[in-house]
């Protein structure tokens, strides 16, 4: 950790622990976007195509802070474990519930006492944008135990997602400008 400030170095270790988070959250979505196509559930698969793009935003965010104050982002990808569909939705929530209410509030915390404004930022972007996945995922897992696959989890569908700070939406032209970080709509990513 040579290059890192004595200051820093809590920091750092917590945007590690994102960017390894934010990795392999992506990992997973990714392969459990092909479990939902293979079960039929197209909307959920393009869900979970959608979040995993926004938490590559996020690492890519996380990893630019760490190279900014000296460090090296690198991490371990851990291997899948894929289940059912509606197992894997549940995970996802999961995931997403332990980043919103536990992770990033103590990391923004610790970002906060030492006045880091590019960790403060970076962290309160994926915060905010977990909370839209959240929200989805949420509906996704209600959907999928009534078993409801003629509802949106069943077909293939759009998602708008901010290029900047992975905030992530079902709906067209929702807002001018992305509600978390201010980029303007016409930039956001359309996933499907
Ligand atoms: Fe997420
Ligand atoms: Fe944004």
């Amino acid at each position: 950790m040579s290059g890192i400030a004595a200051e820093n170095t809590v920091t750092v270790q917590n945007l590690l622990a994102a960017f390894e988070g934010e990795s392999n959250a992506n990992a997973k979505y990714t392969a459990f976007a092909v479990k939902a196509d293979a079960d039929g559930l197209h909307g959920a698969a393009s869900l979970f195509r959608a979040a995993a793009r926004a938490e590559q935003i996020h690492a890519a965010n996380h990893a630019r802070v760490i190279k900014q104050l000296g460090g090296e982002a690198t991490c371990e990808i851990h291997p899948v474990e894929v289940k059912t569909s509606l197992e894997n939705l549940k995970t996802a929530l999961g995931g997403e519930r332990y980043e919103i209410d536990t992770m990033y509030p103590g990391f923004l915390a610790e970002a906060t006492e030492r006045k880091n404004t590019s960790a403060i930022r970076t962290f309160t972007f994926a915060l905010e944008a977990e909370k839209t996945h959240a929200r989805l995922y949420g509906e996704a897992v209600a959907l999928c135990e009534a078993g409801k696959k003629d509802s949106w989890i069943g077909t293939a569908r759009d998602f708008f997602v901010c290029p900047v700070c992975g905030y992530t939406s079902e709906t067209p032209d929702e807002h001018e400008r992305c509600p978390v970080c201010n980029a303007p709509w016409e930039r956001f990513e359309t996933i499907r």
